[in-house]
């Protein structure tokens, strides 16, 4: 069975793909900001008794998150890059809250690199080494609107991490690509959103699990459907 890391994953769309990766007897590593997010990770790893690791850190900072790689002692397979925020009440053009969207950048955009660097000399390890950085519809260049701009353009700048890294570690053989798990009903997309946590976690597993470096740099949803860019 491949042995999967989840970033960010005390709730929502990632504590749903730990718990559902537990059940189907994956080897699970998954990461919390801080001790107030392992009770429920923990009781989603808890069918894989030993198999199942935690790690805390937050991905604004890169000395906690090499730290915990170092306490990581498989090679991993698969990667899902998951932890991200939704950023300040202000980040429209004309009034935006601009402490608050560069934190926001912080996590959203450079966040997920800072993880896959850390872990990169485990994934280099694995087998079919394969990345999923979790980004969203609303970071395409090609959509229309001038709604939440500061998650926007956060997204928009991850994508284009996501270009550069897969076209980086294509020669290695690690395929990367940037997803869209639907608009979920999480803490993050409130309770209006048409797709239920179940159903975007057991899309986005099926996704990374059938990718090979035949579909690296590709941006895609929960169903494996393409995004424009
Ligand atoms: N839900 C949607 O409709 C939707 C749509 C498109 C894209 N997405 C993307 O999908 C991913 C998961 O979304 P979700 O709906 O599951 O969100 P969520 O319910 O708000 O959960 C966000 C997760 O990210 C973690 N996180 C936030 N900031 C972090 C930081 N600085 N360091 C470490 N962990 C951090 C949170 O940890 P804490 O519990 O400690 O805060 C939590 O585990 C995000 O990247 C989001 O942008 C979601």
């Amino acid at each position: 069975m491949s042995h999967w890391f989840i970033a960010g994953a005390s709730r929502g769309i990632g504590l749903e793909l730990a718990r559902q990766l537990a059940l189907r007897g994956a080897r699970v590593t998954a990461s919390v900001r801080s001790e107030n997010g392992r009770a429920a990770l923990q009781e989603a790893l808890a069918p894989l008794g030993d198999r199942g690791q935690i790690l805390i850190f937050d991905t604004r900072d890169a000395a906690q998150i090499h730290a915990a790689a170092a306490e990581v002692s498989e090679p991993i397979d698969a990667l899902v890059a998951n932890a991200g925020a939704y950023g300040p009440q202000r980040q429209s053009t004309l009034d935006m809250d601009f402490d608050g969207v560069l934190d926001l950048v912080n996590i959203n955009t450079l966040g997920p690199l800072r993880v896959v660097q850390a872990f990169l000399p485990l994934l280099r390890q694995g087998e079919r080494p394969r990345i999923a950085v979790m980004s969203s519809v609303l970071g395409s260049m090609a959509l229309e609107g001038t709604f939440n701009v500061g998650y926007r353009l956060s997204k928009a700048g991850l994508n284009k991490i996501v270009q550069c890294l897969a076209d980086d570690l294509k020669p290695e053989g690690v395929a990367v690509i940037s997803m869209h798990p639907g608009w979920v009903r999480t803490d993050m997309g409130g309770p209006d959103a048409p797709v239920g946590v179940e159903e975007s976690a057991a899309g986005i597993i099926g996704v990374v699990e059938r990718l090979t470096l035949a579909d690296t740099r590709r941006f895609v949803d929960y169903k494996g459907a393409e995004i424009d860019w």
